[in-house]
């Protein structure tokens, strides 16, 4: 299957060169959670009041968003990592599919603009190309909830049905907790009439952030983070100032490199019961984690191999598995790194082993043995995480590393190589030094261990 890429220009003309054998040192600030901030934004259209959005990282999804937002007559002001929001004007009720473009969070706007609106028009989201995720938890709820939904040409046409002006609170028991659903259906029901009971909801802090932005806008949304979620409707929603969280993800991506490299950092700021789960992998591998206040500062010994599989949170998180996989690949003895999230989540593995690791794929196991050195070489990320797992290895390796298909990894890391160079690691964007030939890139990525599926 061919991995078509709407920009190729962006992809061809870019890429990092990452110098290997590297070392970090220092202290790294970790930014807004992209996850949060995603739905942070949809959920600002509940109000005709102004919300201020602080901590939003800059990245190319929160520019799509916002664009999404403007393009539904949003006033959106942005003053560096903070977004004043007005939604008072809003006129369109529906997302044009080329503002879409792939990003999946831009399906978030259903559960506003159907919660205050009663209509919404929503192309279906994940974009990549070469297959889409689900949204039947999303459907499922929000039909529960009131909803007439009707999926045309690949637009989901959502009312509230019969002469109703606002949705109706119901029990919602979810099949699998999608995050995502659990948003949607939160945002939905925070103005219907009556109670919603969100059974088997997702207690990922993405969620509990929503919720508690929701809270300070006039909701009255209880015990979010556990797995039944209580969503008593309210007939309106007021402005207010929110401050998002740090990206777990991130502060993850920054200790698992560190713990790679044998290298000393500390990660500020971060909530530390965000990425429990990581933490405890890492001082099993043999790092010692100490953690003060809101940072977290590791010092890796010897590094050792350790077994994770992937959970739905507090478990350890999927995002994450592909750093960790790329850790593994160096660690002493053998290690099993099992996807249980997303069915199609190993494309790394091919490219690690092209640098010298020595991984067996059987489904979604990746059975590695450690190996005492991996090779600089030229790769071509094909989605957001794993380019952050190559760009790890690229920093161990020995020798020099190119890495490709950097419109993923400026999807989802605010300022990367910065915050890499900062810590001292000889990483540079270089423009227009490399032209994939058609052909060359369908090589690069057409392999079957592409993901079916548009991941993070
Ligand atoms: C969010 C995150 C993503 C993270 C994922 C899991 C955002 C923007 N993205 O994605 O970074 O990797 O959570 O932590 O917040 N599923 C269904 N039906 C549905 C919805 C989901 O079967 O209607 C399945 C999916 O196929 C997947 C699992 O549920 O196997 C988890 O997906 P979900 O939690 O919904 O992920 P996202 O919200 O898309």
């Amino acid at each position: 299957m061919i991995c078509v890429i709407k920009k190729k220009s962006y992809l061809k003309s870019q890429n990092l060169k990452v110098f290997g054998q590297g070392k970090l040192n220092g202290i790294v600030k970790i930014s807004g959670a992209k996850n949060s901030a995603l739905v942070l934004l949809a959920a600002s259209l509940l109000t005709n009041e102004r919300i201020i959005l602080q901590n939003v990282p800059r990245l190319t999804d929160i520019e799509k968003m916002s664009n999404i937002l403007k393009n539904l007559g949003v006033n959106l002001v942005d003053k560096n990592n903070t977004l004043e929001i007005d939604s008072h004007n809003i006129s369109i009720k529906e997302l044009p599919y080329e503002l879409v473009n792939g990003l999946r969070a831009s399906f978030f706007c259903i559960g506003p603009l159907l919660g205050k609106f009663g209509e919404a028009k929503v192309p279906l989201p994940g974009g990549c190309n070469i297959g889409s995720r689900p949204i039947d938890e999303h459907i499922e709820g929000l039909k529960a909830l009131g909803a007439e939904i009707l999926i045309e040409k690949g637009i989901v046409k959502a009312n509230i049905k019969g002469e109703k002006s606002r949705l109706t609170g119901t029990h919602i028991k979810l099949k699998c907790p999608s995050v995502g659903a659990t948003e949607t259906l939160i945002m939905a029901a925070s103005l219907a009439k009556g109670r919603t009971v969100i059974e088997n909801a997702a207690r990922e802090p993405e969620v509990q952030d929503l919720c508690q932005m929701l809270n300070k806008m006039g909701a009255k949304i209880f015990d979010a983070g556990k797995e039944k979620i209580i969503i008593d409707g309210v007939n309106k929603l007021v402005g207010c100032i929110h401050k998002v969280i740090p990206d777990r993800i991130e502060a993850g991506t920054f200790l698992i490199a560190a713990a790679a490299t044998s290298s000393s950092i500390t990660i500020s700021p971060v909530i530390p019961n965000h990425i429990e789960a990581v933490t405890n992998a890492l001082q099993k591998s043999g790092s010692k984690i100490t953690i003060k206040g809101n940072s977290i500062t590791i010092n890796p010994r010897e590094l050792k191999a350790v077994n994770i599989h992937t959970a739905p949170f507090p478990g350890f998180p999927t995002d994450l598995q592909a750093p960790f996989t790329a850790l593994m690949t160096i660690a002493s003895g053998e290690s099993q790194i099992t996807e249980t999230i997303f069915e199609n989540r190993m494309n790394h593995v091919r490219l690690l082993n092209k640098m010298g690791a020595n991984i067996k794929l059987n489904k979604n196991i990746a059975f590695i043995k450690g190996v005492k050195k991996i090779n600089g070489m030229e790769l071509v990320a094909s989605d957001l995480r794993s380019s952050a797992a190559l760009i790890i290895a690229g920093i161990v390796a020995k020798g020099t590393s190119r890495i490709y298909g950097l419109e993923h990894l400026d999807r989802g890391y605010e300022n990367f190589e910065s915050k890499l160079k900062i810590l001292g690691i000889k990483i540079t964007r270089e423009l227009n030094k490399r032209n994939f030939t058609e052909k060359e890139y369908k090589i690069a990525t057409g392999h079957d261990d592409i993901p079916k599926r548009k991941v993070a």
